[in-house]
């Protein structure tokens, strides 16, 4: 599927990769030469059924050619920094919960049961960030990339028009694509990383990021591997983010019935792995009718706290 998208030929340039090789390394999920240079050689034989020391010579091959990052000054960083934008939520708590909205150059998570508006929130930045700056938007375009068909064009109708925004226009700036698999969804942003060059968009979202994963990876010995395609995938947002100062939102689904007797029964799948590369982790539940409580998890530089806001008619609010 799709061999000319991205970098994923760059590695069948690499010495010591035939083309039998290449194949097997991108079916295991090193579908570029930073994943190749930074595995271990035992990894990298058992995934492609290569001896250890023909894996070490790709590995040392991969490090030459790889870019393998530079390391920036503070004050460049601190300039980077300086360039974030956030997306409102359309909550006035809400917003005040993340320091203001939905922050670019990082991914949030959003967890929670079904219909504790995941889904929602996903639409309403999509609206949100082709607002004008000083009401809280970025006047960008965004990417939605839909695993379970939840996307819906009218509930966008609804939300433009609250603010009075042409809804035709709205809907144009949203770029939607169904994600049929997990390595489509994962090849999806690949695709947005390459159409961003011509669409200004700074939003993109992924509803679920987890769903397909947990579908076709079952039991525990597809974990080890799940846990690997799910770290790239998030490496892959992060870069995406990255190179367009844009904000990446990702839904988790969680069962909140206590159907396990050990751990967290509300712990999101994808455990440790999308935890730590989400900046930003939102905890959604269920309240009153159309209440609902976010509460914010485990972040670098923002107390932890709740807000409540409500889903109406004309979208997030508070
Ligand atoms: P799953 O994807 O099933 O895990 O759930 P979710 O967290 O994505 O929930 P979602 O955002 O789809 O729905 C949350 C709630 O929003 C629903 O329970 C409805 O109460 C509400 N909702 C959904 N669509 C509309 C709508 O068009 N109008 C209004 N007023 N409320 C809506
Ligand atoms: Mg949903």
């Amino acid at each position: 599927m799709g061999s000319e998208i991205g970098n994923v030929r760059e590695i069948d340039q690499l010495p010591g990769v035939g083309p039998a090789t290449a194949e097997k390394l991108r079916e295991a999920g090193y579908s570029d030469l930073m994943s190749i240079a930074v595995a271990s050689p035992r990894e990298l034989a058992e995934a492609a059924e290569i001896g250890e020391s023909t894996a070490s010579k790709i590995i040392i091959n991969a490090r030459k050619l790889a870019d393998i990052g530079n390391f920036e000054t503070g004050t460049v960083l601190m300039e980077k920094r300086s360039k974030i934008g956030k997306i409102t939520t359309g909550s006035k708590m809400f917003d005040e919960l993340l320091g203001g909205g939905f922050e670019t150059q990082s991914i949030t998570e959003l967890f929670g049961e079904f219909g504790s508006s995941k889904t929602q929130i996903a639409h309403q930045l999509c609206v949100n960030v082709q607002l004008p700056k000083d009401q809280g938007g970025l006047e960008s375009h965004a990417f939605f990339i839909d695993t379970e068909n939840t996307f819906r064009p009218e509930r966008i109708v609804q939300m433009a028009e609250a603010y009075s925004l042409d809804p035709d226009e709205v809907l144009e700036k949203i770029h939607v694509a169904r994600a049929y698999n997990s390595s489509h969804q994962m090849l999806l942003v690949e695709k947005v990383i390459d159409l961003s060059k011509e669409i200004p968009a700074r939003l993109l979202i992924v509803d679920s990021l987890t769903a397909h994963f947990r579908a076709e990876y079952v039991g525990r010995g597809a974990l080890a591997d799940r846990q690997q395609k799910l770290n790239k995938h998030m490496h892959d947002l992060l870069r995406w983010s990255d190179l367009n100062n844009g904000a990446v939102c990702v839904t988790n689904q969680v069962s909140s019935k206590p159907d396990t007797f050990f751990g967290d029964p509300t712990r999101p799948i994808g455990g440790h792995i999308v935890g730590h590369t989400a900046t930003f982790r939102i905890y959604l539940r269920k309240s009153k009718g159309p209440k609902r409580i976010a509460r914010l998890i485990d972040s670098p530089h923002l107390p932890e706290g709740e807000a409540v806001f409500t889903v109406t008619e004309k979208g997030i609010r508070d």
